[in-house]
């Protein structure tokens, strides 16, 4: 399985979950049309494509997966949905087109970010086939990590740091949250399914707490060294509004230095799990060929 192959997957899979819940809908189709427009635009679909290929590297199906696949995307454009708002960050453009509520309005918008964590929540329940005792762990798991223990809890102190002194503990845990959070889900609730040991569970959501760090500080580089045209979203915006991020906490070439450096103990710990290196290389070449 390649990277493209994998986006290919969830794109169907999230199209066909869209079409059937829309169908069963009593009322107004623009919620349904607001959700569907940021989660079927093209994205990275990183989040998906690692909790597939954890899944599958435990010896799950990945047919068995998909319905987790789908629902941490879907979670994934709640989040950018409620971000781009313009009581958040305020941006017109999300992967390359205009935000949520830039074409639908923000009551929709809000409305749409709300609908879709319940609907990620929906589709595990109704879809994933697993023991009762494993789906609510997992399902536990989900909104876990949508809410103040979770991406809102990584959201509101990154909104509070705005304009703040350089803290790097808070630093720290603005990214483990608003980023890690979602990343470390992906792969554990792919772990359970799996029904993998505690060693395992342990490993994968070290490796997985260190990827939402690098992934953001990756994210924190190309928004001041791309273009709007090369990110899909507008540039330099953390600068302007002064967000506390690793390259105003280190520079540049140091932040770049952190990318590497996470990377490196995640081979370690990839290297200690036995796992199969593809897709995690496709990955990694995916990033760093952004951030050269
Ligand atoms: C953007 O995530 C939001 C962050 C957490 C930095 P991605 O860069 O994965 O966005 P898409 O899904 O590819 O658009
Ligand atoms: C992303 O942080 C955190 C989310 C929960 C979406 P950013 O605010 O840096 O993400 P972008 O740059 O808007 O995608
Ligand atoms: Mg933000
Ligand atoms: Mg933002
Ligand atoms: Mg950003």
């Amino acid at each position: 399985m390649t990277l493209v192959q994998y986006k290919k997957i969830i794109q169907e899979a999230l199209k066909k979950y869209f079409k059937e819940y829309r169908s069963n809908s009593s009322y107004s189709s623009t919620i349904w049309d607001s959700m569907e427009y940021t989660t079927l635009l093209d994205g990275k679909r990183l989040r998906a494509i690692m909790c597939l290929e954890t899944a599958k590297s435990l010896g799950v199906d990945i047919q068995k997966a998909i319905p987790l696949a789908a629902a941490v995307e879907i979670m994934h454009a709640y989040s950018l949905i409620h971000d781009d708002l313009p009581c958040m960050d305020n941006d017109d453009l999300r992967r390359g087109k205009p935000t949520n509520h830039k074409v639908f309005g923000e009551a929709i918008a809000v409305l749409a970010g709300d609908a879709l964590i319940s609907f990620g929540a929906q589709l595990i329940i109704d879809k994933l086939e697993a023991p009762a005792e494993i789906k609510l762990e997992i399902v536990n798991d989900y909104l876990k990590c949508a809410g103040a223990l979770g991406i809102v809890a990584g959201q509101v102190a990154d909104i509070e740091a705005e304009n703040k002194k350089i803290d790097i503990e808070n630093l720290k845990y603005i990214h483990k949250y608003k980023t890690g959070a979602l990343f470390k889900c992906s792969m554990l609730i792919a772990t359970k399914l799996a029904k993998a040991n505690n060693d395992t569970l342990e490993k994968i959501g070290k490796y997985a707490d260190n990827f939402g760090i690098l992934f953001q500080v990756y994210d924190d580089i190309i928004d001041c060294t791309l273009t709007t045209d090369e990110i899909g979203k507008t540039a330099g915006k953390d600068a302007h509004v002064n967000k506390l991020t690793y390259i105003k906490a280190y520079g540049l070439e140091e932040a770049k230095n952190i990318f590497y450096s996470l990377k490196k103990e995640n081979y370690a710990i990839l290297a200690k799990l036995g796992i199969e290196l593809n897709i995690f290389n496709e990955i990694y070449n995916t990033l760093e060929k952004r951030i050269k």
